[in-house]
């Protein structure tokens, strides 16, 4: 029953909190007695396990004894910093990993597992990863912070939509109305258009959200879209995590374990590199005896022995095509110049350390994938600005100082 309760864990905690830049920035307040501009309403939208998760148990068995089997009540699963510990990552794991039906072409939860998204319309469940009373791990906690020095308010004119970022948009159709639910009830409560915020894959989710919608509706709506590190073609990372998991170099993470949560999460599978942007002849992985290029899917699934994930990349692939621009104002954001693996060399999928083969990017996604917005420049009518940031990583782009002055920027043009 240990794992039911919250330890606190003071030195991983310090490992955690050294991944998350903690740089925080200050300035422009909107003082008493000012006159403040008018402000758009912004909405954030998180990107791969970029918001909170919780998780209630009735579960017929457990991996180990130590495992907590049932809770009273829903629990934090996402992020527990104690919950990652050695033997417990087994038991989170269990909860965390979803089973794919390949008749229905759905997921679910687990036996006894019940997984749900807290917050919804609400910013702290996006702000930090954990839910300690302190909380240490920030997320958007550093744009969120500065919009509320220049007027911004909490929960009122800046809220967050926060979702299953296991799934991709087609198990999360729900998410999609209430999105569009919270962005109409803002617009009308401030009498002018929103502006999206969105960051890693949460900017595929918005893109998916806007080209559903109609013109007429985006031009009443949405004022602008402001994308942070987008992988708008896929990421080459997500085919370690699915051969023999990514542990992003956490040491007491073991890749293997790690690769049931990232295997049968759909959304690795949807994040895959993209054939239309994708060189066809660029190898992503490599063994002894073959290679793999981003038109052998269905025999890499095949050969790493999860052919699930062929049967999930079909089904997710279509959902966005990126080649096709959102119809709104964009402002497309994005690290550079930092290595950011594009293949992987194998001798064979048992070993899982493969020789890493880098290119540009942002540590995580490829440059050729966040510099895709640039090709709406001439296929839409609304202005897309694209920004590099050179030596702005994946998760610091969230906190670094140019970033949350390009967006009050956008919010509140000098
Ligand atoms: C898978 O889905 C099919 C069709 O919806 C359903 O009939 C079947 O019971 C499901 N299988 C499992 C193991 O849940
Ligand atoms: C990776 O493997 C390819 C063959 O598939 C080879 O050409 C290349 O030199 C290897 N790169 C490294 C860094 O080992
Ligand atoms: C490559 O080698 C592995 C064993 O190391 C074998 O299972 C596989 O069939 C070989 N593939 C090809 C294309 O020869
Ligand atoms: C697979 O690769 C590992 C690590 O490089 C090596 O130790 C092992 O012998 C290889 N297995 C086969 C079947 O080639």
């Amino acid at each position: 029953m240990v794992s039911c309760h919250r330890l606190t864990l003071a030195s991983l905690q310090l490992c955690l909190f050294l991944l998350v830049s903690l740089t925080d920035s200050r300035s422009l307040k909107c003082s008493p007695g000012k006159v403040c501009p008018d402000r758009p309403p912004v909405v954030l939208i998180p990107g791969d396990l970029g918001n909170q998760l919780e998780v209630k148990l009735d579960k017929p068995s457990v991996v180990h004894f130590f495992c907590c089997k049932k809770t009273k009540d829903y629990v934090p699963v996402w992020l527990n910093l104690e919950s990652l510990l050695p033997g417990f990552i087994d038991c989170w794991i269990d909860n965390m990993r979803l089973l794919y039906n390949r008749t229905s072409h759905l997921t679910e939860a687990p036996p006894g597992v019940d997984v749900r998204v807290p917050g919804f319309g609400l910013t702290y469940s996006l702000e930090h990863l954990d839910s300690s009373i302190l909380p240490m791990i920030k997320y958007f906690f550093t744009i969120v912070q500065a919009l509320v020095e220049i007027g911004y308010t909490r929960n009122d004119d800046v809220r967050g939509a926060p979702y299953d970022w296991r799934k991709a948009p087609n198990e999360n159709k729900e998410y999609f109305l209430r999105l569009k639910q919270m962005i109409e009830e803002m617009a009308n409560k401030a009498g002018g258009p929103v502006v999206l915020i969105a960051h890693s894959m949460g900017n595929m989710y918005t893109l998916y959200f806007l080209q559903k919608q109609t013109q007429a509706w985006k031009d009443l709506y949405i004022k602008a879209f402001v994308s942070l590190g987008s992988p708008w073609a896929g990421v080459a990372k997500t085919l370690k995590a699915m051969a023999t998991g990514e542990n992003d170099h956490i040491p007491f993470i073991e890749p293997l374990k790690i690769r049931t949560l990232q295997r049968t999460a759909v959304s690795t599978a949807w994040l895959l590199p993209f054939a239309h942007t994708w060189p066809k002849d660029m190898v992503l992985v490599s063994t002894s005896n073959t290679s793999y290029t981003v038109q052998d899917y269905k025999r890499f699934f095949k050969d790493i022995d999860y052919e699930d994930g062929w049967a999930m990349r079909q089904d997710t692939e279509a959902l966005v095509n990126a080649l096709n621009p959102p119809g709104v104002t964009v402002h497309c954001l994005y690290g550079s110049g930092i290595p950011t693996p594009q293949g992987y060399n194998y001798t064979n999928f048992s070993d899982t350390n493969p020789t890493v083969i880098n290119g540009d990017g942002d540590g995580t996604v490829n440059l050729l994938s966040a510099t895709l917005c640039k090709h709406w420049e001439n296929n839409q009518k609304q202005p897309v600005y694209t920004v590099e940031l050179p030596g702005i990583q994946h998760i610091s782009i969230l906190s670094n100082e140019k970033t949350v002055n390009y967006i009050k920027n956008v919010l509140l043009p000098p």
